[in-house]
C-alpha cells in the first residue's frame, strides 16, 4: 500500500459536567486525512482544503503531523510521508476540529504501515498533537474520534479510558454558530480553584450522566447535564447563549450545553424528527446573534475513524 485515505469524525467533548473526562464521537462532520508514502524522507503537509487558509503548513505546527511525527518517533521509524488534510468541519468550531486531523493522521499511518498498534497507544500520540492546538493534554475529543462511541476519560495518570454501552438511544443535533473559539484561550477563562460545594455537585452530574446512559434513563442523563467547572463562565463567549438553549429545551431536548469550548452546542433527544426540529429552532434562534449558522444531526457514532 502506498497512500491511505481516513475519515476521522468531530466530536461533542465535556457533554455537561464531564470537563475533559467525557466525548462522543459524531458521524458528521469529520475530517478526511490523506498520507502518502514519499521518498523525500520527511513529513510534509502537501495541501489542506476548507480551512479557509486558517491552518499551518508547517508541520510542526499541524495536530495531524505533530500526532504522525510523534509516533514516528516513538517507534524510530524514518521515511517519508506526504499529508493532505480536507477539513469538512469549522476550526474553532467546539467540535474536535483539531483532535479528527490527529486521530487521522495517526490512525492512517499505523495502517498504512501495517503497525497494527493498539488504540491506547495511538491516542497518546494524537493527544500530542491535540496539544500542539489547545495547550493542554485533554483526550475528551481525541479518545472518542478514535474509538468511537461514547468515552470517559476515568484518568488521565495513568490514562484509562472506558467505553460506555450506552442503552438510550439518543439522537445529537448540533448548532455551530459562525464564531471561531480558540480552546487554548477559552480554557484560560476557567478558575483555578473550584469550591468543594461546586466540585461535590459535578461529581454527582457526572456519575448521573454515566448512570443514565448506562441504565437509559434519559430523565437522569437530562438532569445530570449540567456543568459548574466551564460552562458558567464560557457562556458569555457564544452570543445569544442562554436563548439557544432554551429553544432546544422547548422543543423537547433532554438537555443543551456547549461542546467543548464552544462555540457550538448540542442536544440529546430520543428522535430523529425531534432531533430535526430542534436543531432547526437553535438555528432560528442563533440567526439574531450571529449569520451562516450551521446544524448537524447525528446519532453517537460507534465506528470511530474508517478508511475511505
Ligand atoms: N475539554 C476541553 C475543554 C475540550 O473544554 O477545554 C476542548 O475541545
Amino acid at each position: 500500500m502506498k497512500n491511505i485515505k481516513i475519515f476521522a469524525p468531530a466530536s461533542i467533548s465535556n457533554v455537561g459536567p464531564g470537563f475533559d473526562i467525557m466525548g462522543f464521537a459524531l458521524y458528521k462532520p469529520g475530517d478526511e486525512i490523506m498520507v502518502k508514502l514519499d521518498n523525500h524522507k520527511k513529513i510534509v503537509i502537501s495541501k489542506i482544503t476548507g480551512d479557509g487558509k486558517k491552518l499551518p503548513l508547517n508541520p510542526e505546527k499541524n495536530t495531524a503531523t505533530v500526532a504522525i511525527k510523534s509516533l514516528l518517533d516513538a517507534y524510530n521509524i524514518k521515511i517519508g510521508l506526504s499529508v493532505s488534510i480536507k477539513k469538512r468541519m469549522g476550526i474553532g468550531s467546539g467540535l474536535g476540529s483539531s483532535a479528527a486531523s490527529a486521530v487521522g493522521g495517526v490512525y492512517a499511518v499505523n495502517k498504512l504501515l501495517g503497525l497494527n498498534l493498539r488504540r491506547e497507544e495511538l491516542l497518546y500520540h494524537a493527544m500530542a498533537g491535540e496539544y500542539i492546538a489547545s495547550q493542554a493534554y485533554h483526550a475528551d475529543n481525541v479518545a472518542p474520534a478514535l474509538y468511537g462511541g461514547f468515552v470517559l476519560i476515568r484518568s488521565y495518570d495513568p490514562l484509562d479510558i472506558i467505553k460506555i454501552k450506552t442503552r438510550n438511544k439518543l439522537f445529537c443535533s448540533v448548532l455551530y454558530p459562525d464564531i471561531e473559539i480558540r480552546t487554548s484561550e477559552a480554557r484560560k477563562i476557567i478558575k483555578n480553584k473550584i469550591p468543594i460545594k461546586k466540585a461535590v455537585a459535578q461529581a454527582g452530574n457526572s456519575a448521573g450522566v454515566i448512570t443514565g446512559l448506562v441504565t437509559g434513563d434519559n430523565k437522569l442523563l437530562g438532569r445530570s447535564m449540567i456543568d459548574h467547572f466551564a460552562e458558567p463562565y464560557r457562556k458569555f463567549l457564544i452570543p445569544g447563549y442562554d436563548i439557544i438553549r432554551e429553544s432546544a429545551l422547548a422543543e423537547g431536548a433532554i438537555n443543551c450545553n456547549i461542546t467543548g469550548s464552544g462555540p457550538s452546542m448540542f442536544s440529546f433527544c430520543e428522535s430523529e424528527d425531534k432531533a430535526y426540529s430542534i436543531a432547526e429552532a437553535m438555528k432560528k434562534a442563533s440567526a439574531k446573534f450571529t449569520s451562516r449558522n450551521k446544524t448537524y444531526i447525528s446519532r453517537i457514532n460507534e465506528k470511530g475513524p474508517i478508511v475511505l
